[in-house]
């Protein structure tokens, strides 16, 4: 008797646990080697979503378009900008987009023109849809792609960049999310 209302309260739970997983806004964000800009935008949505209490309607993450940094943390110029926001990367490491990310994703946010030329030649025809440039959301930046520090190391223009954007991709996507 009592093992089977364990085992109801089990299943119960998975149930609820697996519907929850189902319904979350599934956050992407991709760039060349996820140590600098996709992990900046990751920690940032993160912490937005958290600061309005919506965080578990959310799964926010981050990958690369390459395997050149695979394994590594945030670049320092990106922790030092990160540190300068409150904003945490504990147990970042760039890992290369995978098949199942594509799939899995409702939303894939590239930083640059390049990025999302790169995922054009690889994601499948019925998930196009899915993929934008984070500039893009922003008026009048239509096409922007936010430039590297990688090169440039002007992380605070990357926070800036991303500060503009992404309220306005949270906006738009709880706006959906109310409607759904
Ligand atoms: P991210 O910056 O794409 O913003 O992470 C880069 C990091 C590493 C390399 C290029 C860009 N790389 O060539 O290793």
């Amino acid at each position: 008797m009592l093992k089977n209302s364990v085992i109801a309260m089990i299943v119960i739970l998975e149930f609820s646990t697996w519907r929850l997983n189902m319904t979350k806004t599934k956050v992407l964000f991709v760039c060349l080697g996820n140590i600098c800009r996709s992990p900046m935008a990751e920690s940032m949505f993160k912490k937005m979503t958290s600061e309005k209490g919506i965080a578990d309607y959310y799964q926010i993450n981050s990958v690369a378009t390459s395997s050149e940094e695979l394994g590594n943390p945030p670049h320092p110029g990106a922790q030092a900008e990160m540190d300068r926001h409150q904003l945490n990367y504990n147990g970042h490491y760039s890992r290369p987009i995978t098949a199942a990310d594509i799939s899995n994703a409702d939303y894939i946010i590239t930083m640059d023109e390049s990025n999302l030329a790169d995922l054009k030649q690889i994601i499948p025809n019925r998930d196009l849809s899915k993929l934008h440039l984070c500039m893009d959301i922003v008026p009048g930046q239509k096409g922007t792609s936010i430039v590297d520090p990688w090169y440039t190391h002007r992380f605070d223009k990357t926070y800036q960049m991303l500060n503009q954007s992404l309220p306005l991709w949270l906006k738009k996507m709880e706006k959906i999310r109310k409607e759904g």
